[in-house]
């Protein structure tokens, strides 16, 4: 039944239903959907380093999903509203439950977008512009100098949601001088085939149907891309999801909270995959 479930979220089909993945029979290594928070408060605590604000989610050393992730850190790269909304930080909370220590930085300096992008006063157009890469990447290499100096870091995977998924493959490249050795990218906006061609590690992605930053053109063409390009890759479709699904979703809409949950277990997974030894699938 379980492997059925899975399946079936290659097919696209409607299931509603608790999500269940990469338990394998073994209970105590079990991420479900128990483990993410939708709602509540926040878990973590925000800490300064080098002027950035980062928002670190630690796990449970009792967990045993823990230990195996020793030296493992999540630089979780997040949508315009960051440390603005509290679903960023109740997701990098989750991801500590499934056993990795997760920083977010503040990509806006004190300054993220206003929840409801319909807020008077808010331009779109020049928010972006005042966050190009030039502004972001050493704000990224904040978070990485913060986990290599104090939290012992040695291996990074980058879960990016809406504008941090363009950065998850920036950090895959020899753009920037901080290589993460996994990404996950969840409805990822403004991201250049350049930038998918330049990267050159495991890359998964989490779409949604109805994405007006990413429609199923755009989509077909990062396929192309990132099929040319050489790396593992994978790319779910979600039926029924909106852009920003990953992050926020109406709750009492089945279809995209059980999409939101996938997603976030399709991250895991890959994780799991490329990073901790032991794993069913892992490279190395
Ligand atoms: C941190 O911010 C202060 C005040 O804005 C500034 O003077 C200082 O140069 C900044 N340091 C770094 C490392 O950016
Ligand atoms: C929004 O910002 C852009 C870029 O800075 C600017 O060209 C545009 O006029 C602004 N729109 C409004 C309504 O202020
Ligand atoms: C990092 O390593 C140092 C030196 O081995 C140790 O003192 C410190 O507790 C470690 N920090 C973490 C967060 O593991």
């Amino acid at each position: 039944m379980r492997a059925f479930s899975l399946s079936l979220l290659y097919t696209g089909l409607l299931v509603v239903g608790e999500a269940v993945s990469g338990c394998h029979g073994k209970s105590s290594d079990c991420v479900d959907a128990s483990i993410i928070a939708h709602t509540g408060e926040p878990l973590g605590k925000e800490v300064q380093y080098s002027n950035v604000t980062i928002y670190v989610a630690k796990p449970d050393p009792e967990n045993p999903r823990t230990k195996p992730r020793a030296g493992i850190v999540l630089i979780y790269l997040s949508d315009i509203f960051g440390l603005g909304i509290p679903e960023n930080k109740l997701l990098a909370d989750s991801y500590a439950r499934a056993g990795y220590l997760t920083v977010v930085p503040d990509l806006f300096d004190g300054s993220p977008a206003p929840s409801d992008l319909n807020t008077p006063g808010f331009n779109l157009t020049a928010f972006l512009e005042a966050h190009e890469p030039a502004v972001i990447d050493p704000i990224i290499a904040a978070a990485f100098g913060y986990a290599r100096e104090r939290l012992n870091a040695t291996r990074f995977a980058t879960p990016g949601y809406c504008f941090g998924g363009r950065h998850a493959f920036r950090v895959l490249s020899s753009l920037l001088s901080d290589h993460a050795d996994v990404a996950f990218a969840a409805h990822p906006t403004l991201l250049g085939l350049d930038e998918v061609a330049s990267a050159d590690k495991p890359a998964a992605l989490a779409t949604a149907e109805n994405d007006e930053y990413l429609d199923g053109d755009a989509r077909l063409a990062l396929e192309k891309a990132l099929a040319a390009a050489g790396y593992p890759y994978q790319v779910n479709l979600y039926s029924g999801t909106e852009h920003a699904f990953g992050v926020r979703v109406p709750l009492d809409d089945p279809e995209q909270k059980y999409a939101k949950e996938e997603a976030f277990s399709q991250a895991v997974r890959w994780f799991d995959r490329f990073l901790v030894k032991g794993t069913e699938g892992e490279a190395e």
